[in-house]
């Protein structure tokens, strides 16, 4: 009952926000603002509606924005219109643009153009034909700017060719169960931490943000610490004149969820500092151009230091004791023999490489950090035997602290005991261990599927209760189905409207499941 109540309340607002009409063979949908935000929330920022209008304050960057999310349809054109005010500059440039995902990933275009003066309302306008993206984000953005406060009225949406109707995508549904729903932070207090993966886009969701505050205790930046992400390339480039090894990092990416984290007493585990893949070409060539020649093995290991320099030192001085953990090096072992895989590290520096890395991570690290390898298939036997192997060596220097298991699985694959011998061989190691991207995919979504990967669920959290004791968290890769990188076969514990799979209630209790 209460779930039909809160749905009809749903509805009943959704009507008196927004206007949905066709007029002519156009389908328009309009933000008046009327009757509050109807769905529109800050981006880095906070919003607010008074008399049909919608004031944004507390921007610090360009995109901090308000923003709303559409269910617009790929191949479908668009018109968009808004009006924009601001008091605060004699002109002002301003964008309307869109943020929009495909398998998790963010990109992003910029729709409409304008010059807002002084105290004076001014229409944006712009046409958007929709790309085959899963979902989309509209929203009103300066170019520069950044402090700027500013308002928007009467933001549509049209779409006149007779084109299905532009959608609001529902609000979040009220969840049934969140009374009744465990903390899954606090179901493993005392025992190791339990998180999540948080994408950009998602940390500028503040209703989405108290849901992840209600079940996790550490979050991984999905995208945003990774070195395509933080190596600044035009910065590095004007550098790099002087000197060779000069390296400029930058955070815009992260800084919504290293704020929310800080302000919300979360841990936050970096990933990651070296890695063969997201990481510019440009980082291993001379000048870091595109095309020049690889920089000498001393330059690489410069460059390395002081990449890993700059980042402990904006973060330690921005967000002390904000990031606990890091993954010094992901993925660095092949999936065949399980040797070194290749890659410009393994080119340009030699294959110590993942031990000079841990070197300068512990130097650079605040005390008490935690350093880990990560790294997938571990289950798979020769991997492992690589993996092994290259653990003992990294511990014979002493500047490692642990091994992330990252675990994409799909149901039964591989099998549970695959997977415990894999634990229990690099638990021998005595090293720390975390699981640090657990998914299992499912196929379609019916109810036997999801009953199989709750099972599956169910045994990899036992095996991880056996060693509680080595084990400092489990972190899911991703909160929602939707929102997963793997999101065409379902693998996460929440469902789209975040009602608990489950696959929540197996991890929650496995040993209700037998
Ligand atoms: C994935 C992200 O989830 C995607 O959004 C992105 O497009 C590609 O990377 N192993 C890792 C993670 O270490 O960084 C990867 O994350 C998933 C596999």
């Amino acid at each position: 009952m209460r779930r039909i109540l809160a749905l009809l309340t749903a509805l009943a607002l959704l009507l008196a926000c927004a206007v949905s009409l066709a007029d002519e063979g156009k389908t328009v949908y309009v933000s008046d603002f009327s009757a509050g935000a109807d769905g529109w929330y800050g981006r880095g920022a906070s919003v607010a509606p008074a008399g049909g209008v919608l004031k944004t304050t507390g921007r610090q960057d360009s995109w901090n924005s308000p923003g709303r999310d559409f269910a617009l349809v790929p191949g479908g054109y668009y018109e968009l219109g808004v009006e924009v005010l601001q008091e605060q500059l004699d002109s002002a440039s301003f964008m309307v643009s869109v943020a929009h995902t495909v398998n998790g990933a963010t990109s992003y275009e910029n729709l409409a153009r304008g010059t807002v003066k002084k105290g004076e309302w001014t229409a944006l306008k712009g046409t958007y034909t929709a790309g085959d993206y899963d979902t989309f984000t509209l929203y009103v953005e300066t170019v520069g700017a950044g402090t700027l406060s500013f308002s928007i009225r009467g933001f549509t949406v049209t779409a006149p060719n007779g084109e299905p109707a532009p959608k609001p995508t529902e609000p979040p549904m009220v969840i049934s169960a969140v009374d009744s729903m465990p903390a899954l932070k606090d179901v493993y207090a005392g025992k190791f931490d339990f998180g999540s993966c948080v994408n950009m886009m998602q940390a500028v969701n503040p209703v989405l943000m108290d849901f992840v505050g209600s079940q996790f205790n550490i979050v991984t930046p999905e995208n945003e610490l990774k070195p395509d992400a933080v190596f600044d390339l035009a910065a590095s480039r004007a550098l790099v004149r002087e000197d060779e090894t000069a390296v400029a990092v930058h955070f815009d990416r992260a800084k919504p969820l290293l704020d929310w984290a800080q302000a919300n007493g979360v841990k936050v585990h970096g990933h990651t500092l070296v890695w063969h893949s997201q990481t510019s070409p440009e980082f291993f060539r001379e000048g870091y151009s595109g095309s020049g020649k690889y920089v000498t093995r001393e330059v690489m290991l410069g460059r390395l230091e002081n990449y890993i320099k700059g980042i402990m030192a904006y973060l330690d001085e921005n967000y002390p004791g904000v990031v606990v953990s890091w993954d010094v090096v992901n993925e660095a072992v092949d999936d065949g023999p399980g040797n070194l895989r290749g890659s410009p590290w393994l080119t340009v520096v030699g294959d110590d490489y993942l031990h000079r890395a841990f070197e300068l991570a512990r130097k650079y690290a605040p005390e008490g950090t935690k350093l880990y390898y990560n790294d997938y298939n571990t289950a798979s036997p020769n991997k492992l035997n690589g993996i092994y192997r290259l653990l003992s060596s990294l511990l014979q220097e002493g500047n490692i602290d642990g091994y992330g298991f990252q675990m994409h699985h799909a149901v039964g694959q591989p099998t549970v005991q695959q997977i415990t011998a894999a634990v229990e061989k690099i638990a021998s190691l005595g090293v720390s261990l975390r699981v640090s991207e657990l998914d299992v995919t499912c196929g379609k979504p019916t109810e036997a599927a999801f009953t199989a990967q709750a099972a599956f669920y169910a045994d990899v959290m036992k095996l991880i209760l056996r060693y509680a004791d080595q084990f400092e968290a489990v972190q899911v890769w991703g909160i929602t189905d939707d929102a997963s990188w793997r999101s065409y076969a379902y693998p996460l514990l929440f469902d789209k409207n975040r009602n608990p799979k489950p696959a929540f209630w197996a991890v929650a209790d496995p040993d209700s499941i037998k």
